[in-house]
């Protein structure tokens, strides 16, 4: 592995301290470890800093663990904004909630990490390598199944990671969308954003 000594021992007390947070939901603890492989993987491919990515997709699912009720008074404490409602889009809050709470308990977090955590959810117009990384790799870790994930992870070094990220979140629309539930507003600015930039 590229880690240096001290990364690895950063990473091995994040890592404990996840598996106790998540110590009755052992699915999700997989999840985040599938997260952080192919988070690896994917910065390894596209040249983001490895490290970053690592520790992005290890914990980004921190607040994974919270209840409605938890998370929607804990955005509301920490000012955090919510296009339309945020009880609907109480499912995407707990990116932006982990991205206020986690340097209290890892002060060594840098912005770049904590925006990736932030965005994995919501995503954005503006998406930085690490962003996108960190989002794609939620949605093809090696736990998620279905020819989704399968087409997906066909894409990783074929395509610019920019397209993959595209590709990964039109999905998610789809999904969304297919299934009847809530839209969250901003992600027809997200798509607008990226396809208009597929046309030119
Ligand atoms: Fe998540
Ligand atoms: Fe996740």
């Amino acid at each position: 592995m590229a880690f240096t000594p001290d990364q690895e021992v950063t990473l091995a007390r994040m890592r404990d301290m996840l598996r106790t947070r998540m110590k009755d939901k052992p699915r999700r603890y997989e999840h985040s470890l599938g997260v952080t492989e192919t988070s690896i993987m994917l910065a390894q491919t596209y040249g983001v800093n490895v490290f970053d990515a690592a520790v992005a997709g290890l914990l980004h699912d921190w607040d994974k663990v919270l209840d409605d009720h938890d998370l929607l008074a804990r955005a509301a404490q920490f000012g955090i904004e919510v296009a339309g409602s945020p009880v609907a889009a109480v499912g995407l809050l707990h990116g932006p909630v982990a991205a206020c709470e986690l340097p209290h308990i890892f002060p060594e977090l840098s912005q770049e990490v904590l925006q990736a955590i932030a965005r994995h959810t919501v995503g954005a117009c503006d998406m930085t390598p690490l962003d996108m990384v960190v989002f794609v790799a939620d949605a093809i870790e090696p736990h998620r199944f279905g020819s989704y994930a399968d087409d997906l992870r066909s894409m990783v070094g074929e395509a610019p990671l920019e397209e993959l990220f595209f590709k990964t979140f039109s999905q998610g629309l789809v999904y969304v969308i297919s299934g009847g539930r809530y839209l969250y507003p901003t992600a027809v600015d997200i798509y607008n954003a990226y396809a208009q930039t597929r046309c030119h």
